[in-house]
Formats: structure tokens, C-alpha cells, sequence
């Protein structure tokens, strides 16, 4: 911002960004050697060609730490009080994941929390801690996007067993000013709980307690309508978007780069057409890692960051997932660096 620019609004500001996903990857085929499926099937029906799977034992505060770490790395190791944990599948019921993460980063005295929106959780997690480093309740925080969906996904069902892939993902966020580089903002954020059955793990919770006949039904696994939530999801994904650009007073044509929830490359291209954005823009690594919920968009980010997108660039972020729940937010890219 040069001088006699106005100075804009107080806002939160990405500092930082890290990822982290499980070394052991999974193709197409090696689904296929104990699924009724193909590597063709899933290609063409998906865009995913493999996915990244923790090995027995490791659980979202693994790769929540090590995302949280890189990221904060990444943004010369601040001092953070505030941790934000988006998951839908924190190490235990109780407590929340969050402060575990915190403890093993080294943060233990600020507040941790988790936040539970599905696959929209990163963006519903940037309104949260951007809301706490705006409002002055936290100097800095540290949001972290982590999930082990294969841990909830039934190995046996081929509905869902080839979608999901287990990954984490991070942002600092401090305080700036609206219109810097980082800056976070305006955001659309919305939810349907009646179409809550489309996406939902039946049993495990106080309506449903596990016991086992909950086991033998399998009823601890998620259960998804594909086609219901895949028709649901590109039209969520629009409105929110043509709703968060008309609310901001912009056009698609002043956005640079769309970052969608990675979940299906045919929902990321009917979104992408129906919004009237050019192919090159919108980022795609749903081959590489399924949908990996909650860090599905800091994975895009990194690697839209790898292509090297310049700072000040126009990102928007949409994303939609169980609740149901969707949100979109834009964001000013980042200063971080060189790749
Ligand atoms: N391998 C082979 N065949 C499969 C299969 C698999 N993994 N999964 C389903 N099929 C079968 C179905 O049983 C169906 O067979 P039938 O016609 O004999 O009944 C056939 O393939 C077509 O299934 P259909 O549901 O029409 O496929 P689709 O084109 O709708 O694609 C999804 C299915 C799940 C890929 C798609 O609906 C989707 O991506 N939905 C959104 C899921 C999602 O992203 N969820 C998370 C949102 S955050």
C-alpha cells in the first residue's frame, strides 16, 4: 500500500502456510485388488488417481503438528495464542484435538479448540480464528485443517472407500489491514441441517452411542448419497460464490485464482464452467489426494503456492461438505516467500 492510500479496516492476515500428508500412498489399483472397483471407474467418475493414507496409529494430531510446525516455520516461528483445529475426526470424542496439538507445538498456554464443519471446515475455520486476531481476542493464531477420514470411511464400502485420503494443512494468521497481502475477507458462509442424512456417520455419538450393534452394522462408518450431495455440492458451491462476489461488489473476472474443496474433479469443473472462470485458474489436486476434507484447501494453496502466484493475487476459496454446510471467503495471497 503506497503512500496517500487509504488505509483499510483492521483485519486477520495469512502469515504462513504448511502442509503435511502420510508418506504410504494408495492407487486406484491397489483399491481395486479388495474393492469391486477400477482405476478406469475412479478416474472417470472421481479425477482421483491416488491418495496419501496414515499408517495404523496415526492420528490427526500427527499431521495436524506437523503442518501446524511448517507453517509457523514459515512465518519465522511467531508467537501464537490462539489454536483453531478444523476436523470431523479428532484423535478422541473428548477432549477436542486442538490442545494437543497446541501442547506438542510448543503453545500450550494460549486457547485450542476444535471446529467440526466437514469439509467446509477450513473456511468456517478462517472466520473463526480470523474473527478472534481481528476482534483483538488473540494477537495470532495458528488454524490447522486436519483429518484421517480413511479411519471413518468403511474400507468395504466402494461408495466412499475410493473418495477420502487423510492429510493436514495450516495457516498462521495475525492482524493487518483490509487490501494487504494475506488479507482475509468478506466471507459467505451458510448450512442445511435438514439434508443432514445425505452425509453422516449414523452411530458413535449421544443419539446413537456405539455398542455392538452399532459395530455389526457398521454404523461407526460415514454414509453418503453421491449423487444427491454431488448435485447439492456444485450448487451450493455457485451460489455461495455469485453471492460473496455480488456482496463485495466484484466480478468473476476480478478473481485470479478459484480454490475449490477437493473433492471430485467433475464437481471442480462444473463449478469452475458455471462461474464462467478459465480452466488455467482454477486449481485441481484432487488426483493426487481424494478429498481430504478439512485440508483439502491448504493442500491447494500449497501447491498454488509451488506454482508461484504472485502476492496480492485475488484467491477465492469455496468449499461445501456434511451438515450440510458450504462457505466461501476471498483472500489477498500472501508475501511467503519463495516455494
Ligand atoms: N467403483 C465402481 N462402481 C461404482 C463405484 C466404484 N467405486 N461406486 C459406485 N459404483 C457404481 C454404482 O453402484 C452405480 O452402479 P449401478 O448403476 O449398477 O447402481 C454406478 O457405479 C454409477 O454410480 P453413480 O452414483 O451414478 O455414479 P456417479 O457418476 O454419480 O459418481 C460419485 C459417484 C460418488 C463419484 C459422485 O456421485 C460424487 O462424487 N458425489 C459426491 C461425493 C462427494 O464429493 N462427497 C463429499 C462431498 S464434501
Amino acid at each position: 500500500m503506497g503512500a496517500g492510500d487509504p488505509v483499510g479496516r483492521m483485519t486477520a492476515v495469512i502469515q504462513g502456510l504448511g502442509t503435511s500428508v502420510p508418506a504410504q500412498v494408495v492407487t486406484n489399483d491397489d483399491l481395486a485388488r479388495t474393492l469391486d472397483t477400477s482405476d478406469a471407474w475412479i478416474r472417470s467418475r472421481t479425477g482421483i488417481v491416488q491418495r496419501h493414507v496414515a499408517e495404523p496409529g496415526v492420528a490427526t494430531s500427527d499431521l495436524a503438528v506437523e503442518a501446524g510446525a511448517a507453517a509457523l516455520k514459515s512465518a519465522d516461528n511467531p508467537e501464537v495464542d490462539a489454536v483453531v483445529l478444523a476436523t470431523m475426526t479428532p484423535d478422541r470424542p473428548c477432549p477436542a484435538t486442538a490442545p494437543t496439538v497446541a501442547t506438542r507445538l510448543g503453545l500450550a498456554s494460549g486457547m485450542a479448540f476444535d471446529v467440526n464443519a466437514a469439509c467446509s471446515g477450513f473456511v468456517y475455520g478462517l472466520a473463526v480464528a480470523g474473527g478472534l486476531v481481528s476482534s483483538g481476542v488473540a494477537e495470532r493464531a495458528l488454524l490447522v485443517g486436519a483429518d484421517v477420514m480413511t479411519r471413518v470411511v468403511d474400507p468395504a464400502d466402494r461408495n466412499t472407500a475410493v473418495l477420502f485420503g487423510d492429510g493436514a494443512g495450516a495457516v498462521v494468521i495475525g492482524r493487518g489491514n483490509e487490501g494487504d497481502d494475506g488479507a482475509i475477507g468478506p466471507f459467505d458462509l451458510g448450512g442445511n441441517g435438514e439434508l443432514g442424512d445425505l452425509l453422516h456417520i449414523p452411530a458413535g455419538g449421544s443419539r446413537r452411542p456405539a455398542d455392538e450393534d452399532t459395530v455389526a452394522e457398521r454404523d461407526h462408518f460415514l454414509r453418503m448419497d453421491g449423487k444427491e450431495v454431488y448435485r447439492q455440492a456444485v450448487a451450493g458451491m455457485v451460489v455461495s460464490c455469485a453471492r460473496l462476489l455480488a456482496a463485495a461488489g466484484l466480478d468473476i473476472d476480478d478473481v485470479d485464482h478459484l480454490v475449490a474443496h477437493q473433492a471430485n474433479a467433475r464437481i471442480l469443473a462444473a463449478v469452475g464452467d458455471r462461474l464462467g472462470l478459465a480452466e488455467q485458474r482454477r486449481v485441481c489436486n484432487v488426483d493426487r489426494y481424494g478429498n481430504t476434507t478439512a485440508a483439502s484447501i491448504p493442500l491447494a494453496l500449497a501447491d498454488l503456492h509451488r506454482q508461484g502466484v504472485r502476492p496480492g493475487a485475488r484467491i477465492l476459496l469455496t468449499a461445501f461438505g456434511a451438515g450440510l454446510s458450504w462457505g466461501s471467503v476471498l483472500v489477498r495471497w500472501p508475501d511467503l516467500g519463495r516455494p
